[in-house]
């Protein structure tokens, strides 16, 4: 009989991917169902995000939660950045975890399931050859890793101690992924990196020349891979060469994330960013004037310790003059092992004040651009049903479109007028295609 299985993903598109890894290494030496209701699990696991400190408070309740209400013997493990980061501490605090596994020790989940008290964090363990088995949450979504780890400071950032140092994947097993989930359905890949424009520095076996550039113009080379988005790309390594090949390969969508984290070139001199604000806005302004249509998101962290008034008026200018089409904002959140936690901290108050007057003008900057899409005809990537009999996708340059439509419209690119925009979403009608 098969065993039920629950898992919880937190955090960004890399612990969907490691879960999806972690499913995929169960079922393969086991038959694994998965569920929705941890209730009736067998093994329930948390995949935990370590990069703010609210969901590393909540986790000792949700799991204490899962403990109260488990089935009698089922097994009960923590992975992910948390894992990593907070160890053998995890069982000390809570005994009735069964195991602990960090981010970079996926492939170890067949054997930790089985070993009670079982702690595998090795952050200089090398997973970046290792070929997971193969499952994916939906075949039309399919993230790519191309990279582990980061080696950058930054020095409000966990990742670094909970990733550990970055190693690239040998470029033929990407390819070989992309084109198996190609020939499993999926029209768009998802390339996935903390740094990923800094691709081919590292390899485990030396010999391999191949950058990022290099790498997107080769699985561009996969006729059925239609389109190929990644992330994070850093902007520090926003350099003319990626920058062209961005613009010039039609299977890249025009759709970049450029975390900008502080527009203060103080800030990001303490944030040990690497660039300034000037080549922050140089580089944006290059994308906007080569590439026509694109899309600019970014990351912001308001109040890092030291931020002054005139610091974050510099946030907000660089705000104003590129317009970004989606701003992940954040406060400042004090991380262990980071050099910014032993900082001067700014007051919390001052903090959220600030958070709403970026958010509240990003808002009206997002109502203007999407006021503006009425009428305007797409070609949208359909990935994902909802309820109702509706069913949503992403044009080239990362619009949210939804339309009335079913099953048969996965999978596919398809042009849609967009009728009803609104915030987040614009909302639109399938265009009869005459044969
Ligand atoms: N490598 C990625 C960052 C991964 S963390 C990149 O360079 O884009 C994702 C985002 O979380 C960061 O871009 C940053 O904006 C935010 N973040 C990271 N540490 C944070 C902290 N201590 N407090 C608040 N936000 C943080
Ligand atoms: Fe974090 Fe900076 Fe790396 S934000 S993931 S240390 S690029």
């Amino acid at each position: 009989m098969s065993k039920k299985l629950f898992i919880q993903t937190i955090g960004c598109a890399m612990n969907v991917r490691d879960s999806e890894h972690i499913i995929a290494e169960l079922g393969q030496k086991e038959d694994f169902e998965l569920i929705d209701r941890y209730e009736d699990a067998d093994l329930i696991l948390i995949n935990t995000c370590s990069v703010r400190e609210k969901p590393v408070q909540k986790l000792f309740s949700e799991i204490g939660q899962f403990n109260k209400k488990k089935k009698a013997g089922a097994k009960l493990g923590v992975c992910g950045c948390t894992a990593s980061h907070l160890g053998e501490e995890i069982i000390k605090r809570a005994p009735y975890v069964d195991f602990v596994l960090g981010a970079r020790n996926v492939s170890k989940i067949t054997d930790v399931i089985h070993k009670k008290g079982a702690v595998e964090v090795d952050i200089d363990f090398d997973e970046s050859s290792y070929v997971f088995s193969d499952f994916r949450n939906s075949p039309y979504k399919a993230f790519i890793n191309i990279s582990i780890g980061c080696d950058k400071q930054c020095t409000f950032c966990i990742v670094p101690s909970t990733r550990g140092e970055e190693i690239s994947i040998p470029a033929e097993l990407i390819v070989n992924e992309a084109k198996k989930a190609a020939k499993n359905g999926a029209k768009e890949i998802f390339l996935l990196g903390q740094n990923v424009n800094n691709y081919g520095k590292r390899f485990s076996d030396s010999g391999k020349n191949i950058d990022f550039p290099d790498l997107l113009e080769m699985i561009s080379e996969i006729k059925e891979i239609q389109r190929i988005r990644f992330t994070s790309p850093h902007p520090l390594h926003m350099d003319d060469r990626f920058l062209k090949v961005f613009a010039s390969n039609e299977k890249i969508c025009k759709s970049m994330h450029m975390p900008l984290q502080s527009g203060s070139t103080k800030i990001l001199k303490e944030m040990k960013r690497g660039y300034t604000k000037e080549w922050f806005l140089d580089r944006a302004q290059k994308l906007r004037q080569s590439v026509r249509g694109v899309h600019i998101s970014t990351d912001i962290i308001v109040a890092f310790p030291g931020e002054s008034e005139e610091d974050f008026a510099q946030t907000m200018d660089v705000v104003e003059k590129v317009k970004f089409e989606q701003i992940f904002s954040f406060k400042y959140s004090p991380r262990p092992l980071t050099k910014a936690a032993l900082m001067e901290q700014v007051d919390p108050q001052v903090a959220s004040r600030r958070l709403k007057t970026l958010q509240d003008r990003q808002n009206e900057i997002l109502d203007e651009i999407s006021s503006k899409q009425k009428g305007k005809i797409y070609e949208v990537y359909f990935d994902e049903l909802k309820s109702g009999g509706k069913i949503v996708g992403r044009s080239d340059n990362n619009f949210m479109v939804e339309v009335v439509g079913s099953e048969e419209l996965l999978g596919k690119i398809v042009p849609v007028k967009i009728v009803e925009p609104k915030r987040m979403v614009l909302y639109g009608e399938v265009v009869k295609q005459t044969a």
